[in-house]
């Protein structure tokens, strides 16, 4: 499990700044004017911070982004680290400033200087969310306790960090399960963190193969044949908001990908580890509820499952019949994330009678293609629901493309022996999984799919994130249900 980093508030004493060790980050806004801290940090320093704010190399960082000055005379800090902030600055700028300081931060830990920037806990936010490593299977120095980061301010009663760590805790829960290795994370090790997630006061429940068979999930049943680790399905209820109708979250969690029969390529088949990457957002995200006791209803279910080849495992050309009652044919056992989701959203929508519905999976690499690293794929039945959620992700800085879905993409499935085929030609490759999807939700269910197979994880660093699992969409999600509590 990866700490977060431990942040306080306390009253800025500017007595203090001297003897800090560590880093001291002080924030200064674009006409180089200096605050009370700041300018208590220029006395200490002989006048050094000032000659930096008259420099070209203060005039060129742009808003956001920050200097070291190294070692200064006067302190005991091993840097003071200048962040260009204007005072007003939107929530954006202010965790980007954030995660600046993040970025740079050591064990040492830092004694931020907030000076008058009005959003403090978007700077905290930034901060908190860049300073992430996966060090659960380093041994020796690499792994640290989380660094201590103190902001001190005039009026330390107005800074409430408990909504960001609940945020930034289910943002690192998410990136945890998707970074863990596939021999470590098997099916029965993320039910079982499923499960601890208890103790915050939400209900889970683990079904077993044994109760899939009884309700008939045959084609979850059918991706994970081939493995050892048990298929599973984990359902976990967030009841906040009385009684209403829940809104339910449907995530993909393939905790491997080998492509089954239809085996994968060698090369890369490593990355296939963050196939269980809708399940993962949709696990950070019931954490997130819980953390900040949310005041709505939010069901969340995850199929586990692992898509491994064997004597045992389906054959392309099986044909299986689904919950909902539809025929399969198995084209390709590589297509399996929808087989996965096909059978969890049937169940969601007869159990739970959800207001609406979103499903999250690592689907296609035609929407890496599409969209690169970028965006995630959105497909939606409708369009007030979806508006809604790329608003959301906007703000949070997410990024979310609408594509097409449409009867002449839904034909591409048909299939000879079955009702459908699981998969299309190679073209329009992420459509026609979404089409898949489509014939599992009912007509009367707003409902969402979002492919995040180029953002679940990426191979250089983002704004808020360095390499490898981002957490997307964990904060877009938490937005946007909290819009549509506000609506109603
Ligand atoms: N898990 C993959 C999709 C994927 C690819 C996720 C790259 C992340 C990065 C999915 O199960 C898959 O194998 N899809 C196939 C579908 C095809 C057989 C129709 C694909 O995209 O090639
Ligand atoms: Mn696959
Ligand atoms: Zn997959």
């Amino acid at each position: 499990m990866t700490a977060l980093v431990q942040l306080s508030v306390t009253a800025l004493d500017l007595d203090a700044i001297a003897a800090r060790s560590g880093r001291v980050v002080v924030l200064v806004s674009p006409d180089g004017k200096l605050g009370q801290a700041a300018r208590r940090i220029n006395r200490l320093t002989k006048g050094a911070l000032a000659r930096f704010l008259e420099s070209a190399a203060f005039e060129t960082l742009k808003e956001g982004e920050a200097k070291d000055l190294a070692y200064p005379t006067g302190m005991e800090a091993q840097a003071v680290q200048v962040v260009k902030l204007a005072n007003q600055a939107s929530s954006d700028l202010c965790r980007k400033a954030g995660a600046a300081i993040g970025g740079a931060l050591g064990k040492e830990g830092a004694l931020v200087l907030p000076g008058s920037v009005k959003r403090v806990e978007e700077l905290a936010l930034g901060l908190a969310l860049k300073h992430y490593k996966f060090t659960d299977h380093k041994t020796g120095d690499e792994k640290s306790a989380a660094p201590e980061v103190t902001f001190a301010v005039s009026k330390p009663e107005t800074v409430d960090f408990s909504t960001v760590t609940a945020l930034a805790e289910g943002v690192f829960f998410t990136r945890d399960l998707v970074s863990e290795p596939s021999n470590v994370l098997t099916t029965t090790e993320f039910a079982n963190r499923l499960v601890e997630l208890e103790s915050l006061g939400l209900k889970v429940e683990v079904f077993e193969e044994d109760r899939l068979e009884e309700l008939g999930m045959n084609l979850l049943l059918s991706v994970g044949q081939g493995s050892v680790t048990p298929t599973k399905m984990v359902v976990m209820q967030w009841t906040g908001g009385g009684d209403k109708a829940p809104l339910a979250l449907v995530g993909k969690g393939v905790v491997f990908d080998t492509g089954g029969i239809s085996l994968k390529p060698a090369g890369g088949m490593e990355d296939m580890t963050m196939d269980m990457g809708g399940a993962g957002t949709v696990s950070g995200v019931m954490k997130s509820l819980a953390l900040r006791k949310a005041p709505v209803n939010v069901v969340g279910l995850v199929g586990l499952v692992e898509n491994m080849p064997d004597g045992k495992a389906t054959r392309p050309g099986d044909v299986v019949t689904s919950m909902k009652g539809d025929t399969v044919e198995i084209i390709n056992t590589d297509a399996e994330g929808r087989l996965v989701l096909a059978d969890v959203l049937w169940y969601a929508q007869e159990t739970f009678a959800p207001t609406a519905m979103i499903d999250l999976a690592t689907l296609t690499g035609a929407c890496l293609v599409a969209l690169g690293n970028e965006n995630a794929g959105v497909f939606s039945n409708d369009d007030a629901f979806c508006n809604g959620f790329l608003k959301a992700a906007e703000a949070e800085g997410e990024g979310a493309w609408r594509l097409p879905l449409g009867q002449g993409y839904d034909d591409l499935i048909k299939s000879d022996v079955a009702d459908m085929k699981n998969v299309g030609p190679r073209w329009g490759g992420a459509i026609t999984a979404a089409q898949f999807l489509k014939r599992f939700v009912k007509d009367e269910t707003p409902w969402m799919h979002l492919d995040i197979a180029g953002v679940a994880s990426v191979k250089s660093p983002t704004t808020l994130a360095p390499k490898g699992a981002t957490g997307w969409g964990v904060l877009a999600l938490n937005r946007m249900i909290d819009e549509m509590n506000k609506e109603g």
